[in-house]
């Protein structure tokens, strides 16, 4: 989605979003299963450009394709289910359909939500996208729902806005943060940096321990109240936007 992708073979194209092997893909050429702007392909060596509108030109066994390189997802994460190959338990990827866990380049989460996190976690095979969003130069912000085991102090906020609280274990203050108190063990706190378990941390550096911890916001996208735990939306060129586009 960053940049104007050169038009790519077909047999490639299909075989990188998990439709089968380069003779496999061939195959379903030659039994006229690939029809591009209604037509079939007659060879896998075709060319097509990439671009969002793919699948509105391109069919396989008659169904629309598989959105093209530049997919950009975002997935409300369910609990319970983690970010990274290395943690035990189910893997965010397992929601993904099958086909789409074949492709190559692979979908990665941008960033990650812990396994007791649900909310708003942003899926992308455009590696340079991901890399402008995580990256701590970008300051994207994140908000995150806590509840606390305990009621609030009441100075939190300040000290959270301060940049110099230092977590547990590190040199680095944090970058200041935005605390919004919604009951006496409810807050949202907003921040732009992405260290491990940042938000509970940072409670806890109060004396506080959080209960539960959801994310509702990257930048200036929210997560859609339509999509369940667990479900997914592709997002467009212009809800992508909205990720950098921060007014918080
Ligand atoms: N902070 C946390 O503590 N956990 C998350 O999943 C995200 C931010």
């Amino acid at each position: 989605m960053s940049k104007a992708a050169a038009p790519v073979r077909l047999d490639k194209l299909l075989a990188n979003l998990g439709y089968g092997s380069r003779r496999e893909v061939q195959a379903l050429v030659r039994a006229g299963r690939v029809v591009l702007d209604g037509v079939p392909v007659t060879t896998a060596d075709e060319r097509v450009a990439l671009s969002p509108q793919l699948p509105q030109r391109l069919s396989i066994a008659g169904v629309p394709c598989d959105p093209p390189p530049g997919l950009v997802l975002a997935m409300h994460k369910p609990l319970g289910m983690t970010c990274s190959h290395k943690e035990p338990g189910p893997l965010v990827y397992d929601l993904l359909p099958p086909r789409w866990r074949l492709r190559d380049p692979p979908l990665s989460s941008i960033g990650r939500l812990d396994k007791d996190t649900s909310g708003l976690l942003l899926l992308t095979d455009d590696g340079d996208l991901l890399h402008k969003i995580i990256s701590p130069k970008a300051r994207i912000s994140k908000r995150y729902r806590a509840t606390l085991a305990r009621p609030l102090r009441g100075d939190e906020g300040a000290l959270f806005a301060s940049g110099t609280l230092t977590l547990d274990g590190e040199t680095k203050p944090l970058a200041p943060a935005k605390l919004e108190i919604l009951s006496p063990q409810n807050a949202e706190l907003t921040i732009t940096e992405g260290r491990y378990h940042q938000v509970r941390r940072m409670f806890a550096a109060t004396g506080n321990h959080v209960l539960s911890l959801h994310r509702d916001r990257i930048g200036a996208l929210m997560l859609d109240p339509a999509l369940d735990a667990g479900a997914m939306a592709i997002l467009d060129a212009n809800a992508v936007k909205l990720v950098f586009n921060d007014e918080s």
